[in-house]
């Protein structure tokens, strides 16, 4: 049976709201720091997190934001960031199900937007970035952090090729090039960006997913006949374990 592209990342991710939500690679890191931090000295009205998936964004914007939405596909996944929320007494959080290109929201209704580990997923990457201005007030802030493609075509491969196996709701880990042609055409001016390397625990990556086992095979297969360089780049671990590049980048609606 064939299936659109936004029920495939809904099967995908549904199942998998409460890995999602207690993902020790999700929940935690030296990006959501940085962006509670941002977060905190810009004290938003009305804050937005778009693709929250377990909401761990969501719920550093809601410590310092007078109300925040956080949106997704994923209806069961929603339900999970509104009982987690309740659970951390976070009573200014709501939730909307909306698809990042189509946002029922009217222009600039928002002061801050942040966007983690999501477009990568999205059916139409440029869309969504220019949906994200779109709800955004002109000089508003906003941080999008996601795996990124490295430049080099060799790597640019084989992480598609990873990702989509464990996956199939994978789009395109983009390049840096394609983010900032994406967010400077959608009217963002990028203002800092950092890149850094986030290790991929094999079993625990392949369980949250809950790949089949077919598709793991094929990855640890992909991994084993990968060239020096390429085993070098991702530093592939004996167990499959590996570095993926991480990016997170600030902007400011222009
Ligand atoms: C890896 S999770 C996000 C993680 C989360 N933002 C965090 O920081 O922990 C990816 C999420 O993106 C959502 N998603 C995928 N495509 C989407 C789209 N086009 N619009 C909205 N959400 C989407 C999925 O449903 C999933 O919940």
């Amino acid at each position: 049976m064939s299936r659109a592209h936004e029920t495939v990342v809904d099967e995908q991710f549904g199942p998998r709201a409460k890995a999602y939500v207690e993902s020790a690679v999700h929940s935690a890191g030296q990006d959501l720091d940085a962006l509670e931090m941002l977060v905190r000295q810009a004290a938003p009205a009305h804050a937005l997190d778009l693709g929250c998936g377990g909401g761990h964004v969501a719920y550093r914007l809601a410590k310092h934001a007078r109300r925040v939405t956080a949106t997704d596909l994923s209806a069961e996944m929603l339900a999970a960031v509104r009982a987690t929320a309740a659970e951390k007494g976070l009573a200014n959080l709501d939730t909307e199900e909306a698809p990042a290109e189509k946002l029922p929201f009217a222009d600039g209704t928002f002061d801050l937007l942040g966007c983690r580990y999501s477009a990568h997923h999205w059916r139409d990457f440029v869309a969504g970035v220019r949906e994200a201005r779109r709800v955004l007030k002109q000089g508003a802030p906003a941080v999008f952090i996601d795996a990124y493609a490295p430049g080099d075509a060799l790597y640019d491969t084989h992480v598609q090729a990873v990702e989509l196996l464990r996956d199939t709701s994978h789009v395109r880990d983009y390049t840096l090039a394609e983010w900032a042609l994406a967010l400077e055409g959608a009217g963002f001016a990028i203002r800092a960006q950092r890149t850094w390397q986030l290790r991929m625990d094999y079993p625990v990556w392949i369980a949250r997913m809950r790949t089949p086992e077919v598709s793991a095979r094929a990855i640890r297969a992909l991994q084993m006949a990968a060239s020096a360089e390429v085993r070098a780049h991702f530093a592939i671990e004996p167990d499959g374990s590996f570095m993926l590049d991480i990016m997170m980048t600030e902007v400011v609606a222009a």
